[in-house]
């Protein structure tokens, strides 16, 4: 195991952006205050905000605007996937640049899903490689369809290594990677959790390396969040952050998946952020 550098790198990684980050720490647009108690300046929205601030979207709604993207505009799965994987692997990147590492190969753990939300993860993992980290992906529940096994092949021939076996103990994982990637519930979560996510997560509840979650944080009820559940340094909303958002209490909240055509955001009045220049990521 790399365990000694990876720690004294963790410690470097959040002595080091935790002094840069509450400066701009800022709360959810309603007023719903944040971790840390910083203060919250008003919401940053580029210049495009329109009145009525961002939309929080119910489970519903989120699931509305996926079915009219794929079925009434025409949009293909690993299309969109591609965007989300990527503004997530970039959005990361923001918050955690390899610079901020002293591992020159900063190792981070991406934990995939058995929905898109997984496929997310397989993407994010293959351009976080690109951007010169070193993923790892756990993929315990590998759904039989191309698409995904496509992603897998693109991962495995890029030498991304899959581990067969989840790190049951929190050290072991805070001694191996630098960072954690929860690409394994998103806005089609339901229920109580089955297995093998139930253990799963609770290990990464005791992990102390930070963990950024893809869309809402795993084991969270998409609109009301979940205050005994992992508690991630960082999300990522897709297209629009969900209701479970405004209990997010992290450092860094990114909006990503600059796809969404107008006439999609008018209709669900999204008031989505205008993205600076042509980022496909915007910090909240
Ligand atoms: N259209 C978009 O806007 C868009 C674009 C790009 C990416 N995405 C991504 O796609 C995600 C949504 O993907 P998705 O609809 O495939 O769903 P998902 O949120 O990835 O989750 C669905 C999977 O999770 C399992 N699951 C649900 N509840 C569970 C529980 N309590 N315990 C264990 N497993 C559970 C389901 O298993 P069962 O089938 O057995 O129930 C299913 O396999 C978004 O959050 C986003 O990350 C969306
Ligand atoms: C996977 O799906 C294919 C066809 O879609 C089927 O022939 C095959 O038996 C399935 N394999 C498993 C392990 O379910
Ligand atoms: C998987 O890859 C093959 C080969 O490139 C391609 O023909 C197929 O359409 C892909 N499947 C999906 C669902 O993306």
């Amino acid at each position: 195991m790399q365990g000694l550098r990876a720690l004294v790198s963790l410690g470097l990684l959040v002595g080091g952006a935790r002094l840069g980050a509450r400066a701009n720490f800022c709360a959810s647009p309603q007023g719903v205050t944040g971790g840390g108690g910083a203060p919250c300046r008003e919401y940053r929205a580029g210049g495009g905000a329109m009145a009525g601030g961002l939309k929080y979207l119910s489970q519903e709604e989120a699931q509305a605007v996926d079915e009219e993207l794929f079925n009434e505009y025409k949009f293909s799965v690993d299309q969109l996937m591609e965007l989300a994987g990527l503004s997530c692997a970039t959005a990361i990147a923001k918050a955690y640049p390899v610079s901020s590492f002293t591992s020159s190969l900063p190792s981070v753990l991406v934990v995939c899903g058995p929905g898109n939300n997984g496929g997310d993860g397989l993407v994010c993992a293959r351009h976080l490689k690109l951007f010169g980290y070193e993923p790892a992906i756990h993929y315990p529940k590998q759904p039989n369809k191309t698409l995904f096994e496509n992603l897998t092949t693109q991962c495995r021939k890029m030498d991304i290594p899959f581990l067969p076996e989840f790190p049951h103990e929190a050290k072991v994982i805070d001694g191996a990677y630098n960072l954690v990637i929860d690409a394994i519930f998103g806005f089609s979560f339901k229920g109580a959790v089955r297995e093998p996510f139930g253990n799963i997560l609770s290990t990464l509840k005791h992990i102390t390396v930070p963990i950024a979650s893809v869309d809402i944080p795993s084991g969270w009820d998409v609109e009301k969040g979940n205050p005994d559940g992992i508690q991630p340094d960082m999300l990522i909303s897709l297209t629009a952050p969900k209701q479970s958002a405004r209990h997010f209490t992290g450092r860094y909240h990114y909006l990503g998946g600059r796809f969404v055509p107008v006439a999609l955001q008018e209709k669900y009045k999204l008031n989505l952020p205008s993205y600076p220049e042509t980022d496909c990521v915007l910090k909240l």
